[in-house]
């Protein structure tokens, strides 16, 4: 890949205007951090972009891990420093050779559309030079002295609110870089200093920064009211499945090996618990069931333990968009006894899918085919979410 565009993403600072516990782009908004959506928001741009995340050296690896995810693809994250011109500097360093124009932005303005990186992107096309998106300033402003004291109302007419993503050909930001004898809060100002260019064009409302608790509060209503909680609401999915005793074959159940027990008939295994299981995830995540996905003619699946199936469907779920909540398995039956190895199943299957999992057993009395010990059943909820939210 070699792009002409690049964004670098500065999300080394601490936040201690907003005061969490953790630094701010890590913090959650609405169910992922903002910095995923920050990331996210770069992901939904029409040209391909180089992304580069600049983050707190501790967190370079979680920055890398969230990143990846919500971009869909390997980004690449390195270590910011201690003011923000620092970060921005530390992400310039590492673009790709190929890179013409690059836009900067914060993650902490994680509700900015894609819209306006594309705007950003063709302003400076069509320009040749520095572009910013800014809002008109809608509070009457004063110029006041130390002591509070007005000493003029600042025509408003003339000022703007500047935001992020601010977008530069790469030679204009890199020599405002390599000149800087200032520390200016934002890459236009740097860029202005050294005696170039730059512009405003219309920015976004939702582009705003997130700095207080006040702003997260905002930010955390303004995503549900926007219809994007149910965009990102979690999915169930429900599956079951039945398989008759075969005294002939061995048992396999919950993934597990069952020495001495009776096994169960079926193409692979027979475990219905791992079955339910597969149904209810595939289900959950609106992909079908066992039977389509997986076809008891293919006959990759002969005598497959259920682990097989479940490590696929899994990825399967990935592939999808989603992430595995936790599932919740009851097998009825009257063997095996099922109790003391419940901790163990549970382990097993929660490892493999990444997620927790309940697994409970009951018996149904001596009613029906599980009572009269002729096979036994199991019958599995499954919850997951969208890995990547709006
Ligand atoms: N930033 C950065 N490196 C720094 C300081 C800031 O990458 N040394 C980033 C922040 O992560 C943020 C953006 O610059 O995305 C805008 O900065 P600001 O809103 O001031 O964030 P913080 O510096 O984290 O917050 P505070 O000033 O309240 O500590
Ligand atoms: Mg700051």
């Amino acid at each position: 890949m070699s792009p002409r565009l690049a964004v670098v993403i500065v999300a080394a600072g601490s936040g201690t205007r907003l005061g969490a516990e953790l630094p701010k782009a890590f913090v959650a908004l609405g169910g992922s951090t903002l910095l995923e959506r920050s990331v996210h928001a770069v992901a939904g741009m029409s040209e391909e972009a180089q992304v580069v995340v600049v983050a707190p050296a501790e967190l370079v690896g979680d920055a890398t891990e969230l990143a990846s995810r919500a971009f869909g693809a390997p980004v690449s994250v390195v270590a910011g420093g201690v003011t923000r011109q620092q970060s921005v500097a530390a992400g310039i360093a590492v673009l790709a050779g190929s890179v013409e124009v690059v836009l900067v932005h914060d993650a902490a303005r994680a509700l900015t559309p894609s819209s306006l990186f594309d705007d950003v992107v063709s302003a400076v096309d069509a320009r040749g030079h520095g572009v910013v998106p800014g809002l008109p300033v809608s509070d009457t402003i004063k110029r006041v002295g130390d002591d509070g004291e007005i000493h003029e109302t600042v025509d408003r007419s003339v000022l703007s609110a500047v935001q992020t993503p601010q977008g530069f050909p790469l030679a204009d930001l890199a020599a405002a870089y390599a000149a800087a004898a200032s520390e200016e809060t934002d890459d236009a100002g740097l860029v202005a200093a050294s005696g170039r260019a730059v512009s405003v064009i219309p920015g976004d409302a939702r582009a705003f920064k997130i700095t207080t608790p006040w702003d997260l509060r905002r930010a955390e209503e303004l995503i549900a009211g926007s219809g994007a909680a149910a965009v990102a609401a979690p999915r169930v999915g429900f599956g079951t499945d039945t398989h008759a005793f075969d005294p002939s074959a061995e048992l396999w159940l919950a993934g597990l090996h069952w020495p001495g027990e009776a096994g169960l008939a079926g193409h692979s295994d027979g475990d219905a618990v791992a079955h339910a299981i597969t149904d209810a995830l595939l289900a959950a995540a609106g992909l079908g069931d066992i039977g389509g996905v997986f076809g008891t003619s293919d006959p990759r699946f002969v005598g497959a333990h259920g682990s097989v199936f479940l490590t696929e469907t899994r990825r399967l779920v990935e592939q999808a968009g989603f992430r595995i909540g936790n599932v919740s398995v009851q097998l009825v039956g009257n063997r095996p006894k099922f109790a003391p190895r419940r901790a163990e199943a549970e382990a097993l299957l929660g490892g493999i899918l990444g997620a927790p999992v309940s697994v409970s057993a009951t018996t149904t009395d001596g009613l029906g085919f599980t009572g009269r010990g002729e096979g036994i059943a199991a019958f599995a909820t499954a919850l997951v979410v969208h890995s990547r939210q709006v």
